[in-house]
């Protein structure tokens, strides 16, 4: 009886649903673009409403090169005819992100958060609105662990607290921002950032807001989720909002604060849609830009006005073919007919600010000493603190940390999830060997450098190159190196991203060495020959078009990552490309006429369908091990008759698996037999390495970073992308042979960033033979007469 009572009124309501959907009318509005600024790598916007008075309105904007990161500075009316004006630019390191937090402490002070993808510290500096100026909080900085994408901010009602949210490779981090406290509980008027809540997300988010209560988060598959801001460490349930734009990336969240309703804007890359917050199951209206061309990021809302822009501001990170800028466009379209929105331009977001909320007194519980939440049944004698991360105890007295920072031959645990390593142990738990490189590439030329690859010269394993990767439109194309770094030559063009090398093609009776990639300029396959004094020249069929059915497999396929095989059982030659959507194509290799030809073998989709790039095949295993950027590493059968089958290495979820996301390049050390040897793979976010064994159960060996080597001025590797290894020797400094990897920020010894991406080369025997894992014997397993001509 009362299902089916429940039934009906469901149906009720969805019949309603509907009938309300047709009836109300979405509208459209086009803005223009009033100002802008001059080119800068932009992504995010935070824009301040000044305290009542008549300072400037400023907006703080993202820089994400690599040469001048950090963020700036604007006067948002400052400039001619009202476009922005620059006022400062802080060089803080490569960013994506800034946000703002109001009224902090117990003297309401406002400022800028900003959070560098460089060193991942989250810095904030006071806005002295007067006189549009900042100052660094530098007390306050707090330092971030993985790959970060968005960041948002709130003030619980409750207790006062300003929180701000980290989001990134599906995690999130909640942090508050409040005075620091001596001993006997006295504010100062220092502040600090204390983690308050930590839990995975579904996705990657692009983007977060918080607004009524809840906060809001999105990305690359079109969804919208979300889960209520609150004053609590536990994890919080996230709600599934479904699709806003129709599946469209989103790349952009802020709300509008209306008298009486409150508009979440969701920021695809051409437009704005517009929902009533309460009803987010249909958009109410969208916002287009009259530049047809703008491609739009993140951007934020103005609403007191100006003289030139009385309804407000929309500020966006904006790009189009001349480059990437912010650009400003005056809200006055937004309110005329037929969008029936109202204006508010007395909005002040401190108004919704409770100035006597305090954090709740647990004296019972000795205030939870000030590192947790005081809970609901404070009274009862069972109770106990809601402790931050890294407190525990029923009134968060203890301090823990991961593994006990692998306590006590590695590290002790110091502080909060703070751990101090014995050298080489480094890493959140001291379970990472800090390994410096012996030497760099010269820079190469572009900003943004990929993957590695080694080739072996076939008579004097000396005179092996480096052959490397910049996939930037600016320097793109091979570089090759030396064994310390040198360069000795390259080919410029085709925006490749990753590189691999197949030996011995028979083209016409000659064994020809080749180096594949995936170039993205043309989307195609493009190959070159390596001569035997290892230079790079074009070759006949070097540049392979992708065949007409895979635009039938899938449509608009965009060739990313690759890599190649070289079947024990039949001979062939194969080479792998993949795209972002995890679509893995095989091609066979084959030679018509001493020109070189390749033919549609194999396709599918990998792993769990999330972005895939780095690769390698294990020949005499057939196997191709791949990783799934945001959750895994996996190996396939590298046949192409074989079923496409995949096993799972190991994965990214928190307290489950060893990687962390991104899970980049993916490489191979030979041993001695078919089971000796390791598979190397990259974890951006944490720019460290993990170790395998190379054949199943796959076990985890190890994991190693690279720090600072000062006495031969190379800089520590950020932000890794690819990753090489040959467990060969090359010579007297390499007798268990080498790795190179991709270090993303090349820093200056006065650790300014420089505009080029460089490659970090390192020994294999301080890796694997390093003292604080002799025992582990792991060089035995690396076959250092390994000829990859054989
Ligand atoms: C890019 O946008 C700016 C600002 O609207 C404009 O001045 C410029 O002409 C645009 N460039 C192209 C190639 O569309
Ligand atoms: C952590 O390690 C320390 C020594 O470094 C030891 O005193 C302590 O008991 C350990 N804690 C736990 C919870 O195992």
């Amino acid at each position: 009886m009362r299902v089916s009572r429940l039934l009906s009124l469901f149906v009720v309501q969805a019949l309603l649903g509907v009938s309300l959907a047709t009836s109300s009318k979405k509208f459209e509005v086009t803005l223009s673009l009033d100002g802008q600024t001059s080119i800068v790598e932009s992504d995010s916007v935070a824009v301040y409403h000044p305290k009542k008075g008549k300072y400037p309105v400023l907006f703080v904007g993202n820089d994400g090169s690599a040469e001048t990161g950090g963020f700036r500075l604007w006067d948002l009316y400052g400039g001619k005819k009202s476009s922005p004006k620059e006022l400062a630019a802080f060089k803080t390191g490569r960013s994506k992100l800034v946000e703002i937090v109001y009224s902090v402490g117990d003297d309401e002070e406002d400022y800028v958060v900003t959070l560098s993808m460089q060193d991942g510290i989250i810095r904030l500096y006071e806005i002295e609105g007067k006189e549009g100026k900042l100052k660094y909080a530098k007390e306050a900085d707090k330092s971030v662990r993985g790959d970060f994408s968005a960041l948002c901010t709130w003030r619980s009602k409750e207790t006062g607290y300003q929180y701000i949210y980290v989001m990134g490779k599906r995690w999130v981090y909640g942090y508050i921002v409040r005075e620091k406290s001596d001993k006997r509980r006295r504010k100062s008027d220092k502040l600090e950032i204390v983690e308050t809540q930590e839990f995975a997300l579904p996705v990657e988010p692009n983007s977060c807001t918080v607004t009524d209560g809840k906060v809001f988060f999105g990305g690359a598959n079109g969804k919208l989720y979300s889960f209520p801001a609150a004053d609590s460490t536990a994890i919080p349930k996230i709600t599934d909002i479904g699709e806003p734009a129709g599946g469209d990336e989103i790349n952009g969240l802020k709300s509008y604060h209306g008298k009486d309703n409150t508009y979440l804007l969701v920021g695809i890359e051409d437009a704005i849609e517009v929902f009533d917050v309460k009803k987010l199951d249909k958009s109410i209206g969208t916002i287009k830009f009259a530049d047809e061309e703008l491609e739009l990021n993140g951007f934020a809302v103005y609403q007191r006005g100006s003289k030139a822009h009385p309804d407000g501001t929309l500020v966006y990170a904006g790009e189009n073919d001349s480059g990437a800028f912010f650009g400003t466009s005056s809200l006055t379209p937004l309110f005329k007919s037929p969008s029936k929105l109202k204006a508010n331009t007395k909005y002040d977001p401190r108004d919704c600010i409770n100035k006597h909320a305090k954090p709740k007194k647990c004296s019972g519980l000795s205030d939870c000493n000030g590192y947790g939440f005081c809970p609901k049944d404070s009274r009862s004698k069972k109770a106990t603190c809601d402790c931050f991360p890294g407190f525990a105890g029923s009134t968060c007295n203890k301090i823990t940390c991961p593994d006990n920072c692998s306590s006590p031959s590695q590290g002790t645990c110091t502080g909060p999830n703070t751990c101090t390593c014995k050298a080489p142990w480094t890493g959140e738990k001291c379970a990472t060997l800090a390994v410096p490189a012996h030497y760099e590439t010269e820079e190469s030329g572009g900003a943004d450098g990929d993957d590695p690859a080694i080739w072996i010269h076939p008579t004097d394993r000396t005179k092996s190159r480096i052959i490397t990767t910049v996939k930037s439109e600016v320097g793109s194309g091979l570089g090759v190196y030396d064994l310390t770094g040198k360069r000795t030559g390259g080919v410029t063009g085709g925006e490749p991203n990753n590189v691999d090398i197949l030996y011995g093609v028979n083209i016409g009776g000659r064994k020809v060495d080749l180096t594949v990639a995936a170039c993205r300029a043309d989307n195609t396959i493009c190959m070159y020959e390596i001569t035997p004094a290892g230079d790079l020249i074009e070759i006949a069929g070097g540049v392979q078009q992708l065949p007409k059915e895979v635009e039938d497999l899938e449509d608009g396929y965009d060739v990313y990552g690759s890599c190649v095989y070289h079947s024990p059982k039949t001979g062939a030659y194969h080479i792998f490309i993949n795209s972002k959507s995890s679509l893995y194509l095989q091609f066979e290799l084959t030679v018509q006429n001493g020109v070189l030809s390749t033919k549609l073998v194999r396709h599918f989709y990998a792993g769990n369908k999330g972005q895939v790039e780095g690769c390698v095949v294990d020949d005499p295993n057939s196997a191709l091990i791949l990783g799934e950027e945001p959750y895994g590493l996996w190996s396939y059968p590298a046949e192409p008759d074989a079923t496409a089958v995949g096993t799972l290495i190991d994965n990214t979820v928190i307290d489950g698996g060893k990687l962390h996301a991104d899970v980049e390049g993916v490489t191979l050390v030979y041993g001695k037999t078919k089971k000796d040897g390791y598979i190397i793979v990259s974890c951006q976010g944490y720019s460290e390495y993990n170790i395998y064994k190379r054949t199943a159960p796959y076990d985890y060996v190890m994991s190693f970073t690279i720090p600072n080597n000062n006495e031969k001025s190379v800089d520590r590797v950020t932000n890794t992308d690819g990753v090489t290894a040959v467990g060969a020797n090359l010579g007297k400094e390499w007798p268990y042979g080498m790795v190179v990897v991709h270090d993303d920020v090349n820093e200056a010894p006065d650790g300014s960033a420089r505009s080029s991406a460089t490659f970090k080369i390192l020994s294999l025997e301080d890796i694997l033979g390093n003292k604080a894992v002799e025992k582990l014997g792991l060089l035995g397993g690396v076959n250092p007469d390994w000829d990859p001509r054989k």
